[in-house]
């Protein structure tokens, strides 16, 4: 089966999407098949891939909550190894709609399941807050990235995701793992950055990625050019971080198997 990975943090503007795009574009470059989901009311992946999440039809909604609608009806291809599953704002409604049904946090891990050893890898962005729609994305998921700003206060939310990853591992999925906390937005020359970088090295070792996503123009570029960052400025530092990302990534993925 593919290794099916959550993008998650409650925090809102860390990095989620950018990874799931990047992380995804460097996968597919690297030969492997990429299946991106968007559980995100927001649809900024569904966007930065050139399609409307207001008008788009039918879409992860349609899949989470409507009946008979299977994945293979809303995955498009959008690249080179590259499909997308896409969201659209009727998402933000899933959450009370879901509310009083007993399979409420299972709507994508069945159809995902299923379907998952057509790809290598499949990559979900959810929503910055811990809701039914990253519940789904991790009840769903074999494990998870936590991209970290690097700044000192978005560490403290870092407690949060972390709980509520062991809540669904004891309650929904017990095979459910951290893959690794991403640094992001980093600033090689800020004091600070750095700073935080070795804090969460202290506190959490091994389960920080060797890769860290500088803060770099290509990557904030990227979403309106409707391209990843290796596409878009494919000699940049945030390129080089994607790729090296990829890299990490598929070996994490062979070592926790
Ligand atoms: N490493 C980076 N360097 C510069 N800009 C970045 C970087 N990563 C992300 N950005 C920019 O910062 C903004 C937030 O990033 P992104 O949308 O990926 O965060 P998010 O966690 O998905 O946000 P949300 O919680 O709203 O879904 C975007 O405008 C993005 O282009
Ligand atoms: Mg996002």
């Amino acid at each position: 089966m593919g290794h099916i990975l959550a993008v998650a943090n409650q925090k809102g503007g860390v990095g989620k999407t950018t990874t799931v795009v990047n992380l995804g574009a460097a996968l597919a470059e690297r030969g492997q098949h990429v299946l991106l989901v968007d559980l995100d009311p927001q649809g900024a992946l569904t966007a930065w891939s050139g399609l409307d999440p207001y008008s788009l039809t039918p879409t992860t909604y349609s899949l989470l909550a409507q009946e008979g609608v299977t994945l293979g009806q809303i995955v498009r291809p959008i690249g080179e190894h590259l499909w997308l599953a896409p969201g659209s704002v009727d998402l933000a409604a899933a959450e009370y709609q879901l509310m009083a049904r007993p399979d409420r946090a299972r709507r994508l891990a069945d159809p995902l399941r299923s379907e998952a050893d057509q790809v290598a890898y499949v990559l979900i962005d959810t929503p910055p807050s811990l809701g039914l729609l990253t519940v789904n994305a991790l009840t769903a998921a074999e494990a998870v990235i936590v991209p970290v700003e690097c700044r000192y206060l978005a560490m403290r939310g870092i407690r949060a995701i972390l709980d509520t990853v062991g809540t669904v591992r004891e309650r929904l999925n017990p095979s459910l793992d951290l893959l690794g906390l991403l640094p992001t937005m980093y600033q090689p020359t800020s004091m600070h950055s750095r700073q935080v970088v070795e804090e969460l090295r202290a506190a959490f070792g091994g389960r920080v990625f060797e890769t860290v996503i500088e803060s770099d123009d290509a990557l904030a570029t990227a979403p309106a050019a409707r391209m990843p960052v290796i596409a878009h400025r494919p000699a940049s530092a945030g390129a080089a971080a994607y790729r090296q990302l990829a890299s990490e990534v598929e070996a994490r993925c062979i070592t926790q198997k």
